[in-house]
């Protein structure tokens, strides 16, 4: 008998620097799923998910969770700060039941350790002038760890106290001289006993979820991927080395869940219509002056991990991933860039860059080395607009929305199924 493979994997991936609104086509796709999966980052990630009007910040766990019938899975590719998954669980629990039922923890994801925070802010500080911009929780180190074969993943949770300690005395003596060096010792008793109340709190969640993503494979069952980071941020693609430590491009974001490509069969790429970006690195279509500042105060734009304003700007094309294969775009915040619009008289979308004398429409990859950033050249589209209220579908958005969607897909060639107008998740058109 030949093996059939049902292409049931819905992967939902951000395709800038993050901070997209992948938790909105998260929150409509995951409706109808039997799993829903996590599968790279950790706690650098944030979304927010809306249930019976309340508002959940979540970092670590999939928002599908919040639906009957739906399991979330965080999957190998995980790295997990334990007090922090916990809280989330507590945090869940006050809406809806996490039980095992619901929510499994892959035996192999990697617990961010406490030394690995702090060792992401000695690390920032060797940087100097070259400092990424982290979220300080540690991913990077954790990361580290993971390819150096030492890391503590959660099935040691469950080893006997013995191997455990010696498991951590060997991950802890990698890091210890650097740790001294900065006036900081753990104990080994200090960190067996994270160690316990990590297993007291998550032991009944821990389990391999093979079998699990097997079943629901064979059976065709529908299974989302909410990603975490985006494409510019990815440690292989993306704007080195102000990147994240994992690859959340999509064949990466995939790669964290064991699962084959045979399997899928739609990637979103989120975007909003303008761009934004935490932290440091090459940001071509950044408005520092009072653009800046109108983007960012009518898109709300403040970080939900760190609180950081974010730095923003027009949305820029060039910078859209091309050579992905995603088959949907889900845009965000039509609503607001029509506002922004409507203020400046103007919106901007960047088409090409002048590069080292080069026109070019392809995002370098070496400006860490030339030390310039490219000068965007734009499309403008005049004026803005305003949604006008019960406005369902694409037919009845204001016409200077529509030529603008529909400039955003001829230039990516992308169609945009999902458009976001307003800040509930309910505020969505969908094509
Ligand atoms: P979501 O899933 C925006 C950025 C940080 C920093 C760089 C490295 O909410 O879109 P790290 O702590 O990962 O080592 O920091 O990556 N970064 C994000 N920016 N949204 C995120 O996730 C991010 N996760 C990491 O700001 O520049
Ligand atoms: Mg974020």
């Amino acid at each position: 008998m030949v093996k059939n493979f049902k292409p049931c994997i819905t992967e939902i991936v951000g395709s800038y620097w993050g901070d997209e609104g992948k938790g909105r086509v998260a929150s409509f796709e995951a409706r109808n799923a039997r799993l829903v999966l996590r599968t790279t980052g950790g706690n650098n990630a944030g979304h927010t998910v809306y249930y019976q009007g309340n508002k959940i910040p979540l970092h670590l766990v999939p928002g599908g969770i919040i639906y009957e019938g739906v399991m979330a899975i965080i999957c190998n590719g995980v790295v997990i700060d334990p007090k922090v998954l916990f809280e989330e669980i507590q945090l869940l629990s006050q809406y809806v039941p996490i039980t095992p039922e619901n929510l499994i923890v892959s035996d192999c994801a990697h617990l961010i350790m406490p030394y690995h925070i702090v060792l992401d802010s000695i690390q920032e500080d060797k940087r100097g002038f070259r400092k990424i911009g982290t979220t300080h929780r540690g991913i990077g180190p954790c990361y580290e760890d993971q390819a150096r074969r030492i890391g503590i993943r959660m099935q040691d949770l469950l080893r006997n106290e013995e191997s455990l300690r010696e498991k951590l005395a060997l991950n802890l003596s990698f890091h210890e001289e650097l740790l001294w060096a900065n006036g900081i010792s753990y104990t080994i008793e200090d960190l067996y006993q994270f160690c316990m109340k990590a297993k007291e709190t998550l032991q009944a969640f821990i389990r391999n979820p093979e079998d699990i993503i097997l079943n629901a494979l064979e059976a065709g069952d529908k299974i989302v991927i909410e990603g975490a980071q985006a494409d510019h941020l990815d440690v292989l693609w993306g704007d080195t080395p102000n990147t994240t430590s994992s690859q959340c491009n999509p064949s990466g974001t995939l790669s964290g869940s064991g699962i084959g490509p045979v399997y899928v069969d739609k990637v979103i790429a989120t975007m909003k219509a303008y761009c934004s970006r935490v932290g440091n690195g090459p940001f071509p279509t950044e408005l520092v002056g009072k653009e800046g500042d109108i983007i960012r105060n009518l898109g709300h734009e403040y970080g939900t991990t760190t609180g950081r304003p974010r730095r923003c700007g027009w949305l820029d094309l060039v910078a859209f991933p091309k050579t992905r294969g995603y088959t949907d775009i889900c845009l965000n915040h039509l609503d607001t860039i029509g506002l922004i619009g409507q203020q400046l008289g103007y919106i901007k979308v960047a088409t090409h860059y002048d590069y080292q004398g080069m026109n070019t429409t392809i995002f370098p990859t070496d400006m860490e080395i030339t030390g310039c950033i490219p000068t965007p050249h734009y499309e403008v589209f005049e004026g803005g607009w305003e949604i006008p209220t019960n406005c369902h579908t694409f037919a009845e958005l204001p016409e200077r929305a529509k030529k603008f969607i529909t400039f955003i897909e001829e230039f990516t060639k992308v169609p945009v199924s999902y458009i976001g107008i307003g800040p509930n998740n309910e505020d969505t058109i969908i094509r």
